[in-house]
């Protein structure tokens, strides 16, 4: 669907990113002049590398840590057309980090209000939207008793989890539930409080699997969620399904939330609203299950489980109530439709590219 306006001056954060990437293709291929931030040099030139095509199309920026004083007010001084739309994406996604309030926390919020703050200073009467990638995490309760199903969650509900309870746990998967949970409601407050020009749609998904497009050098380049839902069970690393947890049960496409993302900049029904995106269940059964069955020349390395236990005993994830959200995906697409990708699809795909890409 190549728009060619290129009256649109797309600002995307994290470009190299796993969901990043993908958005940025859509972008290119919508016809949209793009400015997309990386944390060096370096990587720009890895994206231009995996990608030659993209070269000459997408104006690369170095915002190298968002800690620093007013990050990004001078990518706003300096950028050679007004931006229209934004996509924050870049936010820490690596659970193996030892700060949780420094590496996580802290990144996560002030890269949020800094970006919007600038926005607001220097984006003028041009800029008419800021999508920012959330989370589900930042939805549902971290703390749910996962051993009945609740109330479905809504676009209503938030997490209640605190930076206290995931510091004194240690609890990397908790850090991360709070560093998306900060950073959006932050957003909102920024919105309430300033009244800047530009509105806001926030992005709400579950565990994000797909191929990946991003640059890649070796098995550590699979970025975390590939590698927890998917790789993990042909590395080795579980040799048994038995006992292996996922932290939430609902997954959607990246392909998916790249669409969706491109989609709400121009979507009427998008603004000031929370869109939960999930396309249905994932566990480790369910993966393992269509490894075996679509890769052949896999099925020694991948444990075999239990086929027809589909979820862990015991384990009875609350669903997502997807009416309003699946309502403006609809009207954010040509055909007023929207369809999610399915687990089947979105493995095979994904261990597809994986093995192109020789990372397993
Ligand atoms: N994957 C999922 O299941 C999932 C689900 C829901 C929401 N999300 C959200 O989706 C976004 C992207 O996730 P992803 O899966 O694409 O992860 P990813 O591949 O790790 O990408 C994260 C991006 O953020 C950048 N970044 C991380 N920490 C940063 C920091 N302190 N300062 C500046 N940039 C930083 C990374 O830069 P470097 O590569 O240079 O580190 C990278 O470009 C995140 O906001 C994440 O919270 C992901």
């Amino acid at each position: 669907m190549a728009n060619q306006d290129r009256s649109f001056h797309i600002l995307l954060t994290g470009a190299n990113g796993f969901v990043a990437s993908h958005i940025l293709s859509i972008l290119l291929d919508r016809g949209y002049a793009v400015t997309a931030t990386v944390r060096s040099k370096e990587k720009a030139a890895d994206i231009i590398k995996t990608h030659p095509s993209w070269e000459g199309k997408v104006q690369f920026v170095i915002v190298a840590d968002f800690t620093a004083a007013k990050p990004f007010d001078e990518l706003f001084i300096n950028a050679n057309a007004p931006f229209t739309h934004i996509i924050h994406t870049a936010s820490p996604l690596n659970f193996g980090v030892k700060d949780i309030q420094k590496e996580m926390i802290e990144p996560a919020v002030r890269g949020t209000t800094e970006i919007l703050k600038s926005a607001h200073h220097y984006g003028g009467l041009t800029l008419k939207r800021f999508v920012l990638l959330g989370s589900a995490v930042s939805v549902l309760n971290s703390f749910e008793d996962i051993t009945r199903e609740g109330r479905p969650y809504t676009e209503k509900d938030w997490n209640p989890v605190t930076a206290e309870e995931a510091i004194a746990r240690k609890d990397t998967v908790l850090g991360y539930n709070v560093s998306k949970t900060r950073a959006e409601s932050a957003a909102w407050e920024f919105m309430k409080t300033e009244s800047p020009g530009f509105d806001l749609t926030v992005i709400n998904p579950d565990i994000i699997i797909g191929p990946m497009i991003h640059p890649i050098s070796g098995p550590k380049s699979i970025n975390e969620t590939n590698h927890f839902a998917i790789a993990s069970f042909i590395d080795g690393t579980h040799q048994q399904i038995e006992g292996v947890a996922f932290p939430f049960y609902h997954f959607v496409d990246v392909r998916d939330v790249a669409r969706s993302h491109v989609d709400a900049l121009t979507n009427p029904s998008a603004s000031g609203q929370r869109i939960l995106l999930i396309s249905g269940l994932i566990s480790p059964q369910l993966v393992v299950n269509i490894i075996r069955k679509n890769f052949p020349t896999l099925r020694a390395k991948v444990p075999e489980g239990n086929p027809s236990q589909v979820l862990p005993p015991g384990v009875h994830p609350t669903g997502w109530d997807m009416r309003l959200s699946l309502d403006i995906l609809s009207k954010g697409t040509r055909e007023q439709s929207w369809k999610y990708i399915d687990l089947e699809t979105s493995v095979t795909d994904t261990v597809r590219s994986m093995i192109e890409a020789k990372v397993i």
